[in-house]
C-alpha cells in the first residue's frame, strides 16, 4: 500500500493508468456532463483499485470487454472527495465507467448567456488544477500518473463549439441539433491539465502555430493584445529548447475565471482582464507558456512540491521578459512580484507553515493554501542559485533538468539530488534548504534591481508626482511604492494625472482602489464595486474584498451579495473565507 499523493487515493501498488478514452455528453439544460470513460492501465493487474471521485454519480463499471465489475463508492471526504474502489478480476487492462457529474461539480463553470461577452449563447469551462479533475471524470487524480487520451468526443449543441487542450480531430454531426467534437491528447499529461471549454467560440491566426479563441465580441481585441506570442514561444524556444506540444494557442475565457491564466497544454486559458488594450499585461502569457517546459514537461508530484512547477514558470517568465523587452523590464516585474510576496507572507503570519516551498499538504486544502509564496520565493530561489553560479552554467543545468526530468512528475527531494548530482555544493552555498523547509524570506534572499526602480521608489516616498510617460509597469511600481496611507490630495493628484479611475487594466485600477479605499477617497466603495462586478479573477478580488472589509464591511457584504452568484466556487470559497 503506497499512496504517495496526500491528496489522491490512488495506490502505486495498484495497475496505474495511463491512457484514457473519453465520451462526454454535454446538457446544459440539467447543467450535468453524462460520461463515459475507458481507463487502460500501463500493465495488467488485480484486485482492487482505487479511484478519485468527487460529486459523481457512479451508473456502472465494467471491464474493457464489457463484463460488469463490483465497485464501491465510499463517503465523501471533504478535501479528497469520495473514493471509488473497484474489484478487477485477474488480467485486467482496464475499466469502463459510465458516470453522471452533478451540477455542483468543482471543475466545472456553467454561465448563463448573461455571464458571456455575446450574451446570446451558455458557456462551459473546466478548471481542473489542483485536485478537480476528479469531479469530471473519475480516475487517479494525481500529478504522478501521467495520461494520454486516445480520444476525447464532447456532445454540445451545434450552435457551440468545444475547445479542449489536446489536438482537434474534427467534428460529426450527432443528431438535429447536437454534434460532436473529437480531440485526442498524444503526450502524457496529468490528469490537472485535462480541460474543455464550451461556447461561442472563434480564432484569430497569430502564426502558423499561434491563435487566438475568443467569443466573437473580443476576438479582434484578441488579437491585438497577444500579437506578440510567437515572439514569446521563440525566444522560450532560445532559453529551453524545443517546444514539444505543437501548437500554442490562447483561449479567452469569460470574466468569471478565476485566474490569470491556466497553462493548459496547447492551449491557455486566461482571464480577459488581460484585454487592457496595450499588451501591458503579455507577462500572463510569457507565464503560460513557459509551464510548457517548467509544469508541463517537469511536473510537480503533489501540491507539496506546487514551488516546482510555479517558481521555476515565474523565473522563466522572466527570462522570457528579459530576452524581449530587457534586464529593466524583467528587473521591476521581479519588483512587483517581491511586494505581492511581502503582501501574502503577511497574510499567512498566523500559519508559517504555508510559506516554505516544501510544504506538507495532508489534511490542507490546496485551493486554501494557494499564494504567492510558491511562486515569488521560488523565483528568488533560483535566481539565488543562478547568481551563485553563473548564468551560463545555470542555465546548463536548466536545460539538463528538463531533458532528465521531461514527462515526468517529480518531488522537492528529486530536483535538489539532480541539482547536488550536477552543481555539488551550489545548494548549501545558497541556503537552499532555509527556503525550501524554512518559513518566511531569508533576509539576505536576492533583491531585483534597477535604476529605473530607485527612481519610482523615491518619486513615491517624496510625495512627487512622476511624469506623464510612465509605461503601465512603471506606473504599477509607483502605486505599489507610495506610502500605507497617502493624502487624499495626494490620490486626487495622481489619478488627475493618470486616469486610473478609468483605467482598463485592473492591474492598475484595483491598485489605485486599494490605497482609495485606505485613505477614504470619495468614490473609493464604488470603484471597487465595479472591479468586483468587472472580473471573478481571485488576485483582485481578495485584496478588494479584503480592503473593503477593513473599510465598510457592510459595504463588502452588500457588493459580494450582488456579485455572488456570477463568481467561481473558488473565487466565492476565498471571499466567504475573508468575510466571515
Ligand atoms: N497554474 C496557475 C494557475 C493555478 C494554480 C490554477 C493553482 C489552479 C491552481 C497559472 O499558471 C498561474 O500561475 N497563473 C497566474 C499567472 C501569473 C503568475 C503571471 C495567475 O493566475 O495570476
Ligand atoms: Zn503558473
Amino acid at each position: 500500500m503506497a499512496r504517495l499523493d496526500p491528496h489522491s487515493y490512488a495506490d502505486t501498488n495498484q495497475p496505474q493508468t495511463r491512457s484514457i478514452e473519453l465520451d462526454l455528453r454535454v446538457d446544459f439544460e440539467t447543467r450535468t456532463i453524462a460520461g463515459e470513460v475507458a481507463l487502460r492501465f500501463d500493465a495488467s493487474g488485480a484486485g482492487p483499485l482505487d479511484l478519485d471521485t468527487r460529486d459523481l454519480k457512479i451508473e456502472s463499471v465494467a471491464a474493457l470487454d464489457g463484463a460488469p465489475l463490483a465497485f464501491t463508492l465510499a463517503a465523501p471526504e471533504p478535501i479528497l472527495g469520495a473514493r471509488l474502489r473497484i474489484e478487477l478480476p485477474q488480467a485486467s487492462s482496464g475499466v469502463r465507467i459510465r458516470y453522471l457529474t452533478s451540477p455542483q461539480a468543482t471543475a466545472l463553470q456553467w454561465l448563463s448567456p448573461a455571464q458571456t461577452a455575446g450574451g446570446a449563447q451558455p458557456f462551459l469551462f473546466s478548471q481542473c488544477q489542483p485536485i478537480h479533475a476528479r469531479s469530471v471524470i473519475p480516475l487517479q487524480d494525481t500529478p504522478r500518473v501521467r495520461i494520454t487520451v486516445g480520444s476525447a468526443r464532447f456532445t454540445v449543441p451545434a450552435q457551440l463549439r468545444t475547445l479542449m487542450a489536446a489536438a482537434a480531430k474534427g467534428r460529426e454531426a450527432a443528431g438535429p441539433e447536437l454534434a460532436t467534437d473529437v480531440f485526442e491528447m498524444p503526450q502524457p499529461i496529468p490528469p490537472y491539465l485535462i480541460a474543455f471549454a464550451v461556447g461561442d467560440l472563434t480564432s484569430r491566426p497569430l502564426s502558423d502555430r499561434c491563435a487566438v479563441w475568443a467569443e466573437p465580441a473580443v476576438a479582434g481585441a484578441a488579437a491585438f493584445e497577444f500579437a506578440e506570442v510567437e515572439r514569446m514561444l521563440a525566444a522560450a524556444e532560445q532559453l529551453f529548447g524545443p517546444y514539444e506540444w505543437q501548437r500554442y494557442d490562447v483561449l479567452v475565457m469569460p470574466p468569471s475565471f478565476p485566474y490569470g491564466g491556466m497553462e493548459n497544454p496547447r492551449l491557455t486559458f486566461v482571464t480577459p482582464s488581460l484585454l487592457a488594450g496595450d499588451r501591458s499585461l503579455v507577462n500572463v502569457i510569457a507565464h503560460e507558456l513557459a509551464h510548457a517546459w517548467t509544469g508541463n514537461l517537469v511536473t510537480n508530484a503533489s501540491a507539496n512540491d506546487f514551488w516546482l512547477n510555479e517558481g521555476f514558470t515565474v523565473y522563466a517568465e522572466r527570462r522570457i521578459l528579459e530576452k524581449l523587452a530587457g534586464r529593466e523590464q524583467s528587473e521591476l516585474h521581479a519588483a512587483i512580484g517581491r511586494h505581492d510576496l511581502e503582501v501574502s507572507l503577511e497574510r499567512f503570519a498566523m500559519r508559517p507553515e504555508l510559506t516554505r516551498l516544501r510544504t506538507e499538504l495532508a489534511g490542507v486544502d490546496p485551493d486554501e493554501a494557494y499564494s504567492n509564496v510558491p511562486y515569488e520565493k521560488g523565483y528568488l530561489l533560483l535566481r539565488r542559485l543562478e547568481e551563485l553560479s553563473g548564468r551560463a552554467a545555470w542555465d546548463g543545468f536548466l536545460r539538463a533538468y528538463m531533458a532528465k526530468f521531461r514527462f515526468q512528475s517529480i518531488t522537492t527531494q528529486q530536483f535538489l539530488d539532480f541539482l547536488e548530482q550536477r552543481m555539488p555544493g551550489l545548494a548549501a552555498r545558497a541556503d537552499a534548504l532555509r527556503f525550501i523547509d524554512g518559513p518566511g524570506l531569508p533576509a539576505d534572499a536576492p533583491r531585483p534591481q534597477s535604476a529605473r526602480l530607485l527612481e519610482l521608489q523615491k518619486l513615491a516616498a517624496s510625495g512627487a508626482l512622476p511624469a506623464l510617460d510612465l509605461t503601465p509597469t512603471e506606473l504599477l511600481v509607483y502605486l505599489q511604492s507610495l506610502p500605507p496611507s497617502p493624502s487624499i490630495a495626494a490620490l486626487r493628484a495622481i489619478d488627475a494625472r493618470f486616469g486610473l479611475w478609468e483605467r482598463k487594466s485592473l492591474e492598475l485600477r484595483h491598485t489605485f482602489v486599494l490605497a482609495a479605499l485606505r485613505a477614504g477617497l470619495p468614490g473609493a466603495i464604488e470603484g471597487a464595486r465595479r472591479v468586483a462586478l468587472e472580473t471573478g479573477r481571485m488576485k483582485y478580488l481578495r485584496p478588494v474584498f479584503q480592503q473593503l472589509a477593513k473599510s465598510d464591511r457592510a459595504a463588502a457584504e452588500r457588493i459580494f451579495t450582488e456579485v455572488r452568484d456570477g463568481y467561481h466556487h473558488v473565487a466565492r470559497a476565498v471571499i466567504e473565507g475573508l468575510l466571515r
